[in-house]
């Protein structure tokens, strides 16, 4: 019995590893090759790493060279970046951005845009390249409605990796209908407060790991449509925390699997947001949690205020596993670290939560807390149970055991705010405790 378990074990271990992916991800020609075809330096198209000489147009004009089937080359140093690039059309293509952006425009939209561009990476080979937004410049004065930094839209078999995007006046790294991607060896530090997300993403097949985010919205965060969705060793180093939405109507995202994250000192370990709209959330596995000092954990809300509602009966949420959670969260009487808020219009059904321990920083009880789930584990009511409407709530007054949990090292102890400069990060070597990254750092993609 033993020999045919062991047996049974390597038979299935490839298909674990591959987790939730669909296919390959990445880009499809290796970045040495498309430097060898052909390389467009900014520096022949106008760019002066002076940290004055704007640098958009050389980096325009470079794509304009090299996008189809060459590598665009931005030396180690310093660049102003007054006027924002958008980069469309591209095939075989990629970026290395060994140098530094520093913001010194001021037009709204995005400082980056990719769009419509296949078989592309976008990487430092140093891993030390770098935007600085200067977003503080906005905050400061009480507005977020300044500039984006990196957009991606419509783009297939991509990676970006070893790049660290700092203080976006706006959202950090957004994802728009992206599929085969890769996104690893990041970080992200932002200002201290709503509307700075981290990454968002939707589309298809995309493979999102080892990443550090620091703000106070979106750590790495999933939207509508998506499907096989990979998210894991993430770091929300102080920030808003990982999530699913918010989701409107029509939603469609399945085959989603976070695992490995680690979640400091934020709004929640993972949510998945609506209030109201329709469409479906299924088959997700949200997998070895750990969070320290959050304010929510697991926190699924159907009717959750801070979104205007949607029209519709609230979107159905089905087969979606949480597993493995470890650790405290900061006030368990007042937050406690399971919510489960489904609409009775729009019940949830075979929600499972299992191997869950966690136990509160402050005071000593906590609460579970489940309204229309159904499933299996603490407060939810039993699948195939009437779906009459319901809110159960358990009170615990003693630590689960097993509930404490490693922390990282360097956990933020301070935020950045929001009135002055932030300063560039390096990317960390470590995402999750006792694991170090799946990809070495400045390691570029080599498919070809
Ligand atoms: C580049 O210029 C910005 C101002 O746009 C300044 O804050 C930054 O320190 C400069 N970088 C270096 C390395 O001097
Ligand atoms: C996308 O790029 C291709 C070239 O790679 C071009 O032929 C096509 O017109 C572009 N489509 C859009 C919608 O921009
Ligand atoms: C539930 O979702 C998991 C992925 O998280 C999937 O492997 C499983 O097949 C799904 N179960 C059903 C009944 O669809
Ligand atoms: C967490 O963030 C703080 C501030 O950015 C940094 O000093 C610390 O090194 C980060 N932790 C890790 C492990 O990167």
């Amino acid at each position: 019995m033993a020999c045919a378990l062991s047996l049974l074990a390597l038979v299935l271990a490839p298909l674990l590893v591959n987790g939730q992916l669909s296919e390959r991800v990445g880009p499809l020609t290796s970045a040495s090759s498309k430097a060898a075809y052909k390389t467009c330096n900014v520096l022949d198209y106008g760019g002066v790493a002076d940290n004055s000489t704007d640098v958009g147009a050389a980096i325009t004009s470079a794509w304009e060279e090299c996008s189809d089937g060459g590598l665009i080359y931005i030396p180690s140093g310093d660049y102003a970046l007054e006027t924002w690039v958008t980069l469309s059309g591209g095939k075989a293509t990629a970026i290395q951005m060994d140098g530094i952006l520093y913001r010194t425009g001021t037009a709204s939209g995005n400082m980056i845009l990719v769009e419509n561009t296949s078989d592309f990476e976008l990487f430092s080979s140093t891993s030390k390249g770098a935007v600085q937004g200067f977003g503080y410049v906005y905050h400061r004065e009480g507005s977020i409605s300044g500039p984006r930094i990196l957009r991606l839209q419509d783009v297939s078999d991509f990676a970006v990796h070893d790049v660290i995007l700092v203080d976006a006046p706006a959202f950090h790294f957004v994802m728009d209908t992206c599929s085969n991607g890769e996104v690893y060896n990041m970080a992200i530090r932002g200002g201290d407060e709503g509307g700075l997300d981290g990454v968002d993403v939707w589309g298809s097949n995309i493979w999102v790991h080892d990443v550090e985010v620091t703000n106070k919205d979106e750590c790495v965060t999933v939207k509508s449509p998506a499907n096989n969705i990979q998210v894991e060793s993430i770091y929300c180093n102080w920030s808003g925390g990982c999530a699913m939405g918010s989701l409107n109507a029509d939603t469609v995202v399945t085959d989603i699997l976070y695992r490995n994250i680690y979640t400091w000192n934020s709004n929640q370990m993972y949510m998945i947001k609506s209030n109201g709209g329709s469409g479906t959330v299924t088959n997700t596995l949200l997998e070895n949690f750990i969070g320290h000092g959050n304010a929510y954990s697991l926190y699924i809300d159907g009717d959750w205020s801070s979104e205007s509602t949607v029209t519709g009966d609230g979107v159905q949420l089905s087969n979606i596993t949480f597993k493995n959670w470890k650790g405290t969260e900061a006030d368990g009487y007042s937050r406690g670290p399971i919510k489960v808020v489904c609409l009775d219009t729009a019940p949830c059904t075979d929600i499972t939560i299992e191997d869950f321990a966690m136990w509160t920083e402050a005071g000593d009880e906590q609460f579970y807390v489940c309204e229309n789930g159904y499933g299996e584990g603490f407060c939810l009511e039993s699948d195939g149970d009437d779906t009459t409407a319901y809110t159960s709530t358990i009170s615990v007054t003693s630590a689960p055991s097993g509930y404490s949990a490693a922390t990282m090292a360097a956990d933020l102890s301070t935020a950045f705010g929001t009135v002055s400069s932030i300063p560039i990060p390096t990317i960390p070597t470590s995402f999750y405790p006792g694991l170090t990254p799946i990809s070495s750092l400045g390691a570029a993609a080599t498919t070809a």
